[in-house]
């Protein structure tokens, strides 16, 4: 495999908070266009690998790789500038505010000409590319001008990955996109995903303890047991009984 196709290269990643050992030796690959899942028990080190990667965290030791090139991240907007979104549980959208608003939050489209000079939002164009977003991912809204308050668990999820494909250019990480949802709300949600994997250039990394999410969109499953990642596996080669055995250590013993 040429290093072109590797969007992201994980190389012995250490992490430690005092005396807990939460990354020990982590390696990987996301190659372009994958669909990886990170799963893992409680306190398995998973939002801690998302955190490093996503510059939120700095790893103990270790090298992060995006796109060939080695990065060392000390904040999420040095990882945001170099290709990488990240939709937290927390999702961070403004409740007060509508699809664009949030879609463009930080980064708000300046009109041109005279108006620029005054710093006016160019409001119109900023709806439109956010219609044109979220067309592409078939997403529907009862109204795209609603505020994201009045949104469902499923559309606001949606509203915050659309965020991430709109901006991001190399890698999306989503920790538990599924977590709060109910089945109908998931369904839309992985299907936004599906999606994302047929019509995007973009890598994803998905955190989810739901295996049954994880069978629907993933091309590979990585599994973290006590910070040491002790699986690397394609989909189509195992069984979930075989993922649940690395995840509780039933391989090991
Ligand atoms: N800021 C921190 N300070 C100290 N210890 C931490 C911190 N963040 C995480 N840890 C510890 O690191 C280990 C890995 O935590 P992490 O949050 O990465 O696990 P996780 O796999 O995401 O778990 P969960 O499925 O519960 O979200 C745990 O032992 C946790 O207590
Ligand atoms: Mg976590």
């Amino acid at each position: 495999m040429s290093a072109k196709n590797v969007t992201l290269k994980v190389e012995n990643l250490n992490k430690n908070y005092g005396s807990v050992v939460a990354l020990s030796n982590v390696s990987f690959e996301i190659l372009k266009g994958e669909v990886v899942a990170l799963v893992g028990d409680n306190g398995a080190g998973k939002s801690t690998l998302v955190k490093c990667v996503a510059g939120s965290v700095f790893p103990s030791s270790g090298s992060i790789y995006l796109d060939g090139e080695k990065v060392n991240f000390h904040t999420p907007g040095q990882a945001r500038d170099a290709g990488i979104e990240t939709v937290y549980q927390q999702l961070a959208l403004v409740d007060t505010f509508n699809i664009s608003e949030n879609l463009f939050l930080g980064k708000e489209v300046k009109r041109t000409g005279l108006s620029r000079l005054f710093g006016i939002l160019d409001r119109k164009e900023m709806r439109r590319q956010a219609l044109q977003a979220i067309q592409e991912f078939n997403a529907t809204f009862p109204d795209v001008n609603a505020t994201v308050e009045t949104m469902s668990g499923g559309q606001r999820q949606i509203v915050a990955m659309t965020r991430g494909a709109f901006w991001g250019k190399s890698l999306l990480l989503l920790d538990e996109p599924t977590a709060a949802l109910g089945v109908q709300e998931s369904k839309s949600v992985l299907e936004v995903i599906e999606r994302f994997r047929s019509q995007n250039q973009m890598s994803l990394l998905i955190i989810s303890h739901n295996l049954e999410h994880v069978w629907q969109v993933c091309d590979r499953i990585l599994v973290l047991r006590g910070g040491n990642l002790v699986a690397n596996l394609v989909k189509k080669d195992v069984t979930k009984s075989d993922v649940v055995s690395h995840i509780t250590g039933a391989y090991s013993k």
